[in-house]
């Protein structure tokens, strides 16, 4: 099958069109021929030799995708052949053909594009799962969502609101926390106008925040555990800015914070069906009927991977970075 492929590791020149070894199916699995695909920042850390798939994942990157089911595996039942389907994926997704369980595999909404489809499975998990089962968050709480224009920081938000939770986010340009706001933020501040605890400090009139979805990881620590309230919750998801930080112990025992490391990828394929599963009886009407949306910025041609990628690295981006599978 056609791939994206890797001539060795490093920029995104490295990355062209080249030839794979299309992936088998088993009795519990899908093949599907994908239409679509979408960039993570894990993409660009694996394209460096930075982030290796987990054991037994595909070489290829790619960490969802959405395309037509072209075979289906013996003991899946519901399937069949020619079905819209969209799906996290442990690896392999810039590629013709993926083979998924067939139990992580969404149905795409009727009025969704491929390119649409391909954008939600792993920002909007992984919010899910930081913002759900891992944050317990609940109607009424308030959230803040750094990075909020990021893929992730999109998704989170539009959760929230759905949760009937508050959120606030930061973000690097007024363009960003503009869009932020019209997803559903309440307020948000530009982080080249100086640090923001003062400011949720003052929004929150001192009471902080229930819990902090977090990307930017050592420069905002501190920050972060000031900005909590009692019981709050430090969710470490990404670490764009740096990983060594210090912390006063004393803080985290008196207020009951918790602090949280969280990396979807490497869960078992048990969580993933089962929080694929439970996000999917959440969101999926709620994208057929538009309450939710997936956020594009640009859809690029998988022959263009490396155009995307240099693209994601430029920090531009508002939500999702598309590849079409041509
Ligand atoms: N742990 C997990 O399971 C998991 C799963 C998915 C993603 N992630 C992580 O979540 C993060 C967001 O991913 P994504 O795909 O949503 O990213 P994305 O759409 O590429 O957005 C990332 C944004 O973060 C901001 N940023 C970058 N470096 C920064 C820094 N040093 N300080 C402050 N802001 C910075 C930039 O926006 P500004 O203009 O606002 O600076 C950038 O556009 C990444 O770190 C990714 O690795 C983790």
């Amino acid at each position: 099958m056609r791939a994206v492929v890797m001539n060795g590791t490093g920029g995104p020149e490295v990355l062209t069109l080249g030839e794979a070894e299309a992936p088998q199916h088993g009795p519990n699995e899908l093949l599907v021929r994908v239409r679509a695909t979408a960039l993570n920042r894990a993409d660009l850390l694996q394209r460096r030799g930075l982030y290796p798939p987990p054991p037994g994942a595909s070489e290829i990157l790619g960490l969802e995708m959405a395309g037509e089911v072209v075979a289906v595996g013996s003991a899946c039942a519901g399937w069949q052949v020619g079905d819209r389907v969209f799906a996290l994926l442990p690896g392999g997704g810039y590629a013709e053909y993926a083979a998924i369980p067939a139990e992580m595999a969404m149905r795409i909404p009727d009025s969704f594009r491929f390119e649409e489809a391909a954008a939600i499975p792993e920002v909007f998990l992984t919010a899910y799962l930081n913002l759900f089962w891992l944050g317990g968050l609940r109607a009424g709480q308030r959230v803040l969502v750094h990075a909020g224009a990021s893929g992730v920081g999109t998704a989170a938000i539009q959760l929230i609101r759905e949760a009937g939770a508050v959120s606030f986010a930061t973000a690097g340009s007024a363009d960003k926390i503009k869009r932020c706001l019209a997803l559903g933020a309440q307020a948000g501040w530009n982080y080249h106008d100086g640090p923001f605890a003062p400011w949720l400090k003052e929004i929150t009139e001192g009471h902080g925040v229930d819990i902090i979805l977090d990307f930017v990881g050592a420069p905002y620590f501190e920050q972060n555990i000031r900005s909590l309230a009692m019981d709050g919750r430090l969710m470490i998801i990404g670490t764009l800015g740096g990983v060594n930080a210090s912390v006063n112990l004393g803080t985290l025992l008196s207020r009951r914070l918790q602090v949280i490391g969280t990396a979807l990828r490497s869960r078992s394929v048990a969580d993933k069906i089962r929080l694929t599963q439970e996000f999917a009886a959440f969101a999926l009407p709620r994208f057929a009927d538009g309450r939710l949306q997936p956020v594009i910025d640009r859809v690029f041609d998988w022959h263009e991977a490396a155009a995307a990628h240099a693209y994601m690295e430029s920090n531009a981006n508002v939500g999702k970075i598309v590849l079409k599978v041509t």
